[in-house]
């Protein structure tokens, strides 16, 4: 048999540039290799492009670079894109689709995807424009705002208007009631994000989101559990059983995500069959809105059978443990076949 040959990329120029390395550990140690040949391109946090030649256990901060020496870089061509390898000008590495296992800006955000398509690859997730309106929240909640889906109030301020007039959005700001949510309009992995409790806490955390985005969403605060649905296809969507996360903090910050054990998970999500239906139905109409692609992780307040959408993520994290491939598990579809479904849907 043939083997179908994966260009796996990780890494990225993105805050969330360890949280790839973790989930593109899990990937390449799940992953069938009796059907796919793997070629595996780390990019570091300043850009640079290399062949990553080392073992799974070695995909680490501390330690992938060491196995990553050859700068590499897509070539387009006319029977595809290839990746070339830069210090040997006559080697050529071909592959049939990109599974890029990155999160968050530049990777997420339709960049990379934008690269992709002009180079006539296939990829896994969603396309330039669908994976660009979903990294962004404000332009996300417009659209959604048209499809009558139920989120928080909220105003979207630029950085001039911050650096003009922090006194009169902090006026403002008191309409939506406190406490507020302050957060970067493209961001992920809860980076500058804070619950402010008092209007003299805002301008505080508005120049913390500024640190990440342009853009930022000052988001009334909406009571209930916070509930997470995996989807996964392209025409015919499969929608798995909702999750839900308890932070057991304040709320779900980056230190609770990925350094403290407070957090606990459910799923089944424990909320009623009622607000389950309508978590996978709102999903749903959320994921083709956007014009999703391959898999989505769509997330909500839910507060008895008030359902409350945050937002959606077209890369959530993909570790072995993370939500989308246990709510996937949970629903029928083994991580390794879920990795198999993705790969095929790119290709198809
Ligand atoms: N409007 C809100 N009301 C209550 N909690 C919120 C609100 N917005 C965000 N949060 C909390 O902040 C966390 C991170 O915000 P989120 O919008 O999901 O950004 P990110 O893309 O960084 O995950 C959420 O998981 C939730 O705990
Ligand atoms: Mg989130």
């Amino acid at each position: 048999m043939n083997k179908v040959t994966v260009l796996c990329l990780f890494g990225g120029v993105s805050e969330e540039h360890e949280v790839s390395l973790t989930s593109a550990r899990s990937v390449l140690s799940v992953i069938d290799r009796d059907k796919y040949a793997i070629v595996a391109v780390g990019i570091t946090k300043e850009g640079r492009w290399l062949l990553y030649e080392g073992d799974v256990d070695h995909l680490t901060k501390e330690e992938w670079q060491l196995y990553a020496t050859k700068e590499v870089f897509l070539q387009p061509s006319v029977s595809g894109a290839v990746l070339k390898v830069a210090e040997d000008a006559g080697l050529s590495l071909s592959f049939d689709a990109v599974f890029p296992i990155m999160h968050g800006k530049n990777a997420e955000d339709g960049t990379l995807q934008g690269l992709l398509s002009l180079y006539g690859v296939k990829y896994v997730g969603c396309d330039c424009l669908s994976s660009a309106v979903c990294m962004d929240k404000a332009t996300t909640k417009m659209i959604l705002k048209n499809h009558g889906i139920p989120q928080a109030a909220a105003m979207a301020v630029e950085k001039r208007d911050i650096e003009a007039m922090p006194e009169r959005l902090t006026a403002a700001s008191e309409v939506l009631g406190y406490p507020v949510f302050v957060k970067p309009s493209a961001s992920g992995s809860s980076c500058g994000v804070s619950r402010v409790n008092t209007p003299a806490e805002l301008l505080p955390a508005l120049h913390k989101a500024l640190k990440s985005d342009r853009r930022v969403l000052i988001e009334e605060y909406i009571r209930g559990a916070e509930v997470e649905v995996a989807i996964l296809g392209n025409e015919e969507l499969f929608v798995a059983t909702p999750g839900e996360i308890a932070p057991n903090s304040e709320f779900y910050d980056y230190e609770t995500k990925y350094y403290t054990d407070t957090a606990t998970y459910h799923i089944p999500a424990r909320i009623s069959a009622t607000a389950t239906a309508k978590v996978q139905s709102y999903a749903k109409k959320i994921y083709r809105a956007l014009g999703c692609r391959g898999l989505a992780r769509v997330d909500f307040f839910v507060d008895g059978e008030r359902v409350v959408f945050n937002e959606i993520n077209t890369m959530p994290g993909f570790t072995s443990i993370s939500m989308y491939p246990k709510m996937m598990e949970a629903s029928g579809i083994s991580y390794p076949e879920l990795i198999d479904r993705l790969v095929t849907l790119a290709l198809s």
